[in-house]
């Protein structure tokens, strides 16, 4: 427990999470040396959680700390984060790094900030992990116009699987496809497929998309995919 008594608790898998994101933020400082170097954390989260199944308690950084801590650093940190009280513990935790906070609403706050993140000599790594399909394509379209940007998804394609039964889910994930011909997908490997099509989705929008990386549970099962999607050489 932190002295918030919130610290929460998340499976193993995620430690996977956290390797391709702090893969794609390397690679991303490597590649913009020389650059004013902006790390923006949409989804934030509280920074700090306990591993789940660990035989002792294991605290482990989530990923506004991973951010923080990378070398070569960021030259500027942004975290977003919607709840006071995740917020209040976020900012405990990451305080030493001095990043720009906002307690706010992410689709609110992201077009606000587009146009600095869009900046001549600036370069943006993002990632935005939400816990619901909270990712409407028309913001995808608006991040798809800054010209130096490398962006990791976390798409909750188990979620997608789990929900698209209920018409909200579908009308969620209507608004995350932009499109409705998804609810044609069923068979075997329902969730690799809604991975994929999400794939193609992005592919529509940005010049470069990798394949859906999975994220397995103890069970073997895709929890969620990491997608990576990038501006550079629009
Ligand atoms: C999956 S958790 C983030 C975990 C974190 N990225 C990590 O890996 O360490 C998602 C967080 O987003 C926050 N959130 C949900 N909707 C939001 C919104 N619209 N704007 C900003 N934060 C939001 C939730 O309160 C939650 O703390």
């Amino acid at each position: 427990m932190s002295k918030f008594g919130l610290t929460k608790t998340i499976g193993s898998w995620s430690l996977e999470k956290y390797k391709l994101l702090r893969i794609m933020y390397l690679k991303h400082l490597e590649a913009n040396t020389g650059r004013k170097s902006v790390c923006v954390d949409a989804f934030a989260g509280c920074g700090t959680y306990y591993l789940q199944q660990a035989e002792k308690p294991k605290k482990i950084d989530g990923s506004p700390l991973i951010a923080a801590k990378m070398k070569p650093g960021f030259d500027k940190l942004v975290f977003i984060e919607s709840d006071k009280t995740v917020f209040d513990e976020l900012k405990h935790n990451t305080k030493r790094f001095k990043p720009t906070l906002y307690n706010a609403d992410a689709h609110e706050i992201l077009p606000q900030i587009i146009p600095e993140l869009m900046a001549k000599n600036t370069s943006v790594a993002m990632f935005l992990d939400p816990c619901s399909l909270d990712l409407p394509k028309e913001l995808m379209h608006e991040l798809a116009e800054i010209p130096r940007l490398d962006l990791a998804i976390n798409f909750l394609s188990s979620f997608v699987h789990r929900t698209a039964h209920t018409e909200k889910g579908r009308n969620d994930i209507n608004k995350l496809y932009g499109h409705s011909a998804w609810q044609q997908t069923t068979g075997k490997g329902t969730i690799q497929k809604h991975a994929n099509q999400y794939c193609k989705v992005l592919h529509s929008i940005f010049p470069y998309v990798t394949a859906p990386m999975s994220v397995l549970n103890s069970g073997n099962r895709a929890v969620y995919h990491i997608i990576m999607a990038s501006t550079y050489g629009k």
